[in-house]
């Protein structure tokens, strides 16, 4: 009787899981964060990352507090990326006209006509309100990635920066799995307070590409950095956060060689020379605090990239790729000046803390091998980063005034 009884509850356990998969309520989860690939203040680029089984084919969006406002709907057919087992359907739905400082909500309709849960996102304000934002680089998939996270979280910022390595998959189709625990980390807690999602901007890192030749294509040397997020085409990128900050994605020689990116940088700096704050976030650090000084990238980024740095008084860089904490003295041309850059490291944003080791170099302020990332506050005063460790505690603070 009892063997029987749990024969029979064994049998219908499993035609429920069987209902339950044809009928596509299990399937791996469709991931759902967002990027930038214009004006932070009137665009939004939601990204979609699924199997192939049931992905989102149109978006449908509308303002959260303005009753009167239209729902608009977005079609779009997701691309396949291949060269993934099981292959992906990625979906790219930039919504732009968007009101600077709004709430949207949205949801996403699959290709069996199953609808997402309400989701939301915030347009970034254009009025002269505080700018708060988290920057650090390295962060990988070991525990310590979501605890930072959930640090980050608590803080609620408009978006996060992360200055290179941003996953460790090198480039692998083989480690694609690497990718669906990161996503999964970061669509866990990159939600803020009201519940919106929290926009990425990534910089690209060493881990990002892998060993293909040059003379691929850029999108088949970091697969997944320029198909899994939709930004820009390029490496190197500005977004502009009015009226406080010029942003500025700068590519280590990852993708693109150091001296390539000069001319641009150049110009992007004498066209926007208005901005009080001038923020550069890149990968290899030019003063290091754990590997050589003379290393060759940091040497060429000093020779090419430092007298345009100080030339419009960049108010503090990020600087990543070395896994400690850093903060170096205000620096103009190497030597300490009230007129200098600060910069703000290097790349320990969920990996393993390395060793400090140019202490007897004399341009660092303050270096320590802790788990942290930056939490940068601007107004029209001052900026603010405080460097954040993993249980919460604010360890670091630098204010700089307005260039
Ligand atoms: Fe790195």
């Amino acid at each position: 009787m009892k063997r029987s009884f749990f024969r029979n509850s064994l049998l219908k356990f499993g035609i429920l899981i069987v209902i339950l998969v044809f009928s596509g309520c299990i399937t791996r989860p469709t991931y759902v964060y967002l990027t930038w690939q214009n004006d932070p203040h009137t665009t939004i680029t939601v990204n979609t990352l699924s199997t192939v089984r049931e992905y989102p084919i149109e978006i449908r969006y509308r303002e959260l507090n303005n009753p009167n406002s239209p729902e608009n709907i977005l079609s779009k057919s997701p691309r396949d990326f291949t060269i993934t087992e099981p292959h992906r359907k990625i979906n790219t739905f930039e919504l732009t006209e968007l009101k600077p400082g709004e709430i949207y909500t949205f949801t996403l309709k699959t290709n069996k006509g199953r609808f997402t849960k309400e989701l939301k996102f915030r347009t970034i304000p254009n009025d002269g309100k505080p700018l708060r934002f988290v920057v650090g680089g390295d962060m990988g998939i070991l525990p310590s990635a979501p605890k930072l996270l959930k640090q980050a979280q608590k803080l609620n910022p408009q978006f996060v920066v992360i200055g290179g390595d941003i996953v460790y998959e090198n480039g692998d189709p083989n480690k694609d799995w690497m990718w669906d625990i990161w996503l999964k980390h970061w669509t866990k807690y990159m939600i803020d307070n009201e519940d919106c999602l929290i926009p990425l901007i990534a910089g690209i890192g060493n881990h990002e590409v892998n060993e293909k030749d040059p003379s691929h294509p850029s999108t088949e040397r970091a697969p997944f950095y320029f198909n899994y997020l939709a930004q820009c085409e390029k490496t190197y990128f500005y977004k502009k956060f009015e009226p406080h900050l010029l942003l500025i994605l700068l590519d280590s020689n990852h993708i693109v060689s150091i001296s390539d990116q000069v001319n641009w940088l150049n110009n992007v700096l004498e066209q926007n020379s208005n901005y009080p704050f001038i923020i550069p976030v890149y990968h290899v650090p030019m003063y290091p605090s754990h590997r050589p000084f003379d290393g060759a990238i940091s040497a060429e980024q000093r020779k090419l990239w430092l007298p345009i740095f100080d030339k419009y008084r960049v108010s503090v860089a990020f600087e990543n790729h070395d896994h400690t904490f850093k903060r170096t003295k205000s620096l103009r041309n190497g030597v300490v000046s009230s007129e200098g850059t600060v910069y703000l490291g290097d790349g320990c944003f969920g990996v393993s803390p390395r060793e400090i080791k140019n202490h007897e170099l004399g341009y660092l302020e303050k270096a320590s091998g802790i788990k942290h990332f930056w939490l940068v506050e601007i107004d029209s005063e001052k900026l603010t980063a405080k460097a954040v460790d993993i249980k919460g505690k604010v360890f670091d603070e630098v204010i700089i005034s307005p260039r």
